[in-house]
């Protein structure tokens, strides 16, 4: 089965289905390295179904699955992240009591013991580097200030920030963000997606991201892909994806951003 040389991600004709329910079909996807995608579609549109295919938490019903041109169809989510495919942990996967520092160094040493990108270096591991890379991510993510307070006291967009750089602090080659800006108030997501998008380019890291902010999804991303009933509707730039009648007519909050200038909700 050929891939594109040039892709670091590829989907082939990927479908789900759960009984008798379709929850994803026909997508057929080519990602370039560093590219970063945005994924939009209503509630129910499949969105976090081809995620989950991609990081292995579900097994797809049919199709192919292609990362850096090995086939990872099917293969379980801890072998996927031991090639260098990372999600975010979600928020509930951080230890509220432990602090920032803990929290990422205990990431960075998982990320080792498993063998991630990092654990293949052949120098031995000594004891600091997790520490080393626990440091360097907490910079990178802008959280110093934060490094020794707990994460059940860290205001919302400081724990997003952390539930990302732990996905991150293993150096993946692609991460996959499902709604990384849920929760937060619009005044605040531009400056989270900021952060969280310059620390992702300076790593080169490929992302496909889920947002339902358009304003958001036209700031950020290279690229759009819009789901509608379990498939890849409209694949293109912003503009092209966005001023697609089709995509205007079947996502809310796509016309409206269009049409006044402003995004579909206050
Ligand atoms: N584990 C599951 N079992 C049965 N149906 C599911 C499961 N996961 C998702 N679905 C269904 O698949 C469809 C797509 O869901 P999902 O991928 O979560 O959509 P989105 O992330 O775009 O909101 C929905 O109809 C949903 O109810
Ligand atoms: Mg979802």
């Amino acid at each position: 089965m050929s891939t594109s040389n040039s892709a670091i991600l590829a989907v082939h004709d990927l479908e789900k289905t759960f009984g008798s329910l379709v929850a994803a079909r026909d997508i057929t996807v080519s990602v370039p390295a560093e590219q970063t995608v945005g994924v939009i579609g209503a509630n129910g549109a499949g969105k976090t179904t081809f995620i989950n295919m991609i990081t292995g938490h579900l097994t797809p019903s049919k199709g192919s699955i292609w990362f850096e041109d090995k086939e990872i169809t099917g293969k379980p989510s801890r072998e996927i992240t031991r090639l260098g495919i990372s999600r975010s942990f979600q928020v509930a996967q951080i230890f509220p009591s432990l602090t920032v520092f803990e929290n990422m160094r205990i990431a960075a040493a998982i990320a080792r013991c498993s063998g991630g990108v990092l654990g293949n270096i052949s120098t031995p591991v000594h004891s600091g580097a997790a520490t080393v890379e626990a440091e360097a991510t907490i910079d990178l993510f802008q959280i110093g200030r934060y490094r020794d307070t707990p994460a059940n006291a860290l205001p919302q967009g400081v724990r997003k920030l952390l539930d990302i750089g732990m996905a991150v602090v293993g150096w993946p080659r692609l991460l996959l963000l499902d709604e990384p800006t849920s929760g937060i108030s619009v005044e605040e997501k531009f400056d989270l997606m900021n952060v969280v998008m310059s620390a992702l380019k300076t790593r080169k890291i490929t992302v496909l991201f889920v947002e339902h902010d358009m304003e958001i999804v036209a700031r950020f991303a290279d690229r759009v892909l819009a789901f509608y009933d379990g498939t890849v509707i409209a694949d293109g730039t912003p503009t092209e994806t966005l001023d697609n009648p089709r995509v205007q007519e079947l996502i809310s909050g796509v016309r409206l951003k269009t049409s006044t200038g402003r995004p579909g909700h206050a």
